[in-house]
Order: structure tokens, then sequence, then C-alpha cells
């Protein structure tokens, strides 16, 4: 999507991909990428979520990007932290303690810049960008990561005929194009959502699963 459908989003309060709960597949499968705590975690297209206090509260580090300033201003606020904001190489990173969020573009990151982090967890953005930008965010990812990274992924697939992203249906095999050269993809969990999501009911769907990948480094 281009940048200002997600700034309006935010400026309007539209966020039902928002979760108050701290997401439960990455309560139950964050142990299976095995990362010693200390280590940085790359949590790429944030948005305000809370699973971001959870990992720190595990003892890891946490670096985020998130390109609304609402979102990132909004977490630090309902969080009740302080952040010490500084401009870094175009960059503005606002952090506290073990926590950092980028504030800017995905896209615009640089290998350096997530150098330190070991282990990424992916939730909703993949589904956030239409089919046409996919590859272009898994090529970053490759790019920013030449050293492939265990990932916790999270996504949704749905009739997609039946409903205009976001958020978009990505199948199976759109994430095997995307990360079997490089990864081991293992699906822990395949799980049908659409109950527990009356919204999307009535925005006319019929069927809805969510799937939670590990994605392993393959040996080099
Ligand atoms: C579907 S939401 C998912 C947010 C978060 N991962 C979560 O679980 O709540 C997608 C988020 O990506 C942000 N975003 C979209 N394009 C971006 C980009 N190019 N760079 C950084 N953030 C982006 C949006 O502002 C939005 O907050």
């Amino acid at each position: 999507m281009e940048k200002k459908f997600w700034h309006d989003r935010w400026e309007d309060n539209q966020i039902g991909f928002h979760q108050e709960e701290i997401n439960h597949y990455l309560q139950q499968y964050w142990s299976t990428l095995n990362q010693p705590i200390d280590t940085r975690i790359f949590v790429p297209l944030c948005g305000k979520s809370r699973d971001m206090l959870w990992l720190l509260e595990q003892g890891y580090q946490v670096l985020g990007i998130e390109l609304s300033p609402i979102a990132v201003e909004a977490f630090f606020q309902e969080n009740n932290l302080k952040a010490d904001v500084i401009k870094h190489n175009g960059l503005e990173l606002w952090s506290c303690d073990e926590l950092v969020i980028i504030c800017g573009d995905f896209f615009s990151l640089t290998p350096e810049s997530v150098a330190d982090c070991q282990s990424i967890y992916d939730r909703a953005s993949l589904i956030a960008m239409p089919p046409a930008m996919r590859p272009a965010y898994a090529d970053k990812m490759h790019q920013l990561f030449p050293v492939p990274r265990p990932t916790l992924l999270i996504s949704m697939t749905y009739p997609q005929s039946e409903m205009k992203g976001p958020p978009f249906s990505v199948t199976d095999e759109e994430v095997k194009s995307f990360y079997s050269a490089h990864f081991e993809i293992h699906t822990l969990l395949n799980e049908d959502i659409l109950e527990q999501n009356p919204r999307f009911i009535k925005r006319g769907l019929t069927q809805m699963s969510e799937t939670v990948y590990l994605l392993q480094p393959k040996a080099q």
C-alpha cells in the first residue's frame, strides 16, 4: 500500500489489526526459535504492538520499525514508557532501555541498522501489502539479513475474491516462493479464525485461517 494509506489509517484510528492482548501464537511458539535471552529481535512493521513488551519481559532486546509517528508515540505513551528520541542517518529512533523503534520506512533500512538482530518476529507484514509489493518486501528482508535469521512469521489466508485487502490473503505457496531458497519452512499451526472475527464475517468472508510459520535458516 502507499505510505499515505497507512498514515491515514493511523490518523483515523482505523487499526483493527492492533491487538490489546499479547499475541497467543507468539507466547506459544516463540520458544521454538531457541533464541538465547539477551539477544535482539527485529520486529518489522511493528505498529504499536504490545508483543514487543512481551519480548522485552522475556529478557530480549527489541528493534522495531514503523512508518507512522502516531503509532510510535502511542506505543510509548500507552505503555507509560519515556522515550529518548534521536535522529540518525535520516531516521528517527525512539528508545527506552532495551527497546528501539525506528520511525520510518522499512524499505529505507540498511543492513547495518539491523546487523545486531539475531531473530525476527513478523506478524501481519505480508498481509499488509498487496501482491505486487510482497516480493519486494521479501527481497528487502534478504538484503537486510544476508545471513538469514530464524523467524516466527504469522500470516493469514482467506478467499481473496470475497474481500478487498488489507488484510490480504497470503498463500502457503507464496510464503514458500519468498523464503524457501534460504529457509526450511515449518508450519507450526494453521487455525480457522473466522468465528473469532465477526468483523470479517460482516465483510463477507466464508473462510479465514491464520498460519504460524517457523522459518529456520538453511545451513549455508
Ligand atoms: C497490519 S499492521 C501490523 C502491525 C503489527 N505488526 C501488529 O502486529 O500489530 C501493518 C503496519 O505496518 C506499518 N507500515 C506499512 N508500511 C510500512 C513501511 N513501508 N515501513 C514501516 N512500516 C510500515 C503500518 O503503519 C502498520 O502499522
